[in-house]
């Protein structure tokens, strides 16, 4: 056990953080993605469809440490999905197992540095909306960032992004029409709604259930969040979507279990994998 773990990473260390991993990649492929998806739990699927695929151990990646969440595969992929070259994340860096921010983020700065202009970012999450039964599928409108973390505290990496970077519109408005367009083509249906990122890991109380609801959010889960400000601080566009496994603690009157979360997404992953197919395939040219 070291304490690199724990070390903070600021947004000034990122640029020389990127040159190392960008190179380690360039060493094995010449891909150039159209766009990077991080597959989240019980999505991993999706990586099955992809052609021609490179794939490389998270461990094998300058600074990464190999994904430890149950569900989560760790390693980044390159490859083609119906023909457009994509790079995806099966598994993601947690903050809950005591990554830094500035650790979270580097996957989806990484895509970035790869050529990828679009993020889309997938997750498990718990229904907030009273309506959204297990397997619901919300696509993210906006977001609330409650882990307490941000990417961005400490020196900035101006190369990167501003200091004050705006969140008006982090989830592209036309990339949530291109999700809906997609969700209609397969014949998915799609709610739209707020998630909010807790740094968990352990699931809410009833009562915090209560107050996430009252400030308006949809959906609750421990990822994204991050991911989110830092791709857009980097300029790239943002979608996403969650996977609801479960109604929120408190609504069911029983216990949550991570079991239950994984069987929810085996269950409902391979629709929202088609969605996603659906809308990198119909994406417009770089
Ligand atoms: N809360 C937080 N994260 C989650 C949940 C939940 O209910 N379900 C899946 N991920």
């Amino acid at each position: 056990m070291t304490l690199e773990h724990a070390r903070p990473i600021h947004p000034s260390d990122l640029p020389d953080r990127l040159d190392a991993l960008e190179a380690t990649v360039r060493a094995r492929t010449s891909l150039v993605p159209r766009a990077g998806i991080v597959l989240g739990s019980g999505l991993g699927g999706l990586a099955d469809d992809l052609a021609d695929a490179v794939a490389i151990p998270f461990r094998e990646l300058p600074g990464w440490p190999a994904a430890t969440a149950p569900g989560h595969a760790g390693r980044l992929l390159l490859g083609t999905l119906d023909g457009v070259p994509v790079a995806m994340l099966q598994g993601r860096f947690h903050a809950y197992e005591g990554h830094p921010a500035g650790l979270v983020v580097q996957p989806v700065l990484l895509m970035g540095r790869l050529g990828a202009r679009t993020i889309v970012l997938t997750n498990a999450a718990g229904g907030l909306d009273p309506s959204f039964a297990a397997g619901t599928l919300m696509v993210i409108a906006d977001h609330i960032n409650m882990t307490g973390l941000t990417p961005l505290l400490g020196p900035n990496a101006d190369a990167i992004g501003p200091r004050f970077p705006d969140q008006t519109e982090t989830w592209t408005p036309a990339l949530r029409a291109r999700l809906h367009d997609a969700g209609r083509a397969e014949d998915v249906d799609l709610a739209e709604g707020v998630y909010v990122g807790l740094l968990g890991p352990t699931y809410e109380t009833p009562a915090e259930v209560r107050m996430l609801r009252g400030w308006g959010a949809d959906a609750v889960g421990m990822s994204t969040v991050l991911e989110a400000i830092a791709a857009r601080w980097a300029g790239l566009e943002v979608a996403g979507v969650s996977l609801v496994t479960n109604p929120a603690a408190g609504y069911a009157g029983e216990p949550l279990t991570h079991e239950e979360v994984l069987a929810a997404g085996r269950d409902a992953g391979p629709r929202l994998a088609r969605v996603i197919r659906r809308f990198i395939r119909d994406l417009p040219p770089a």
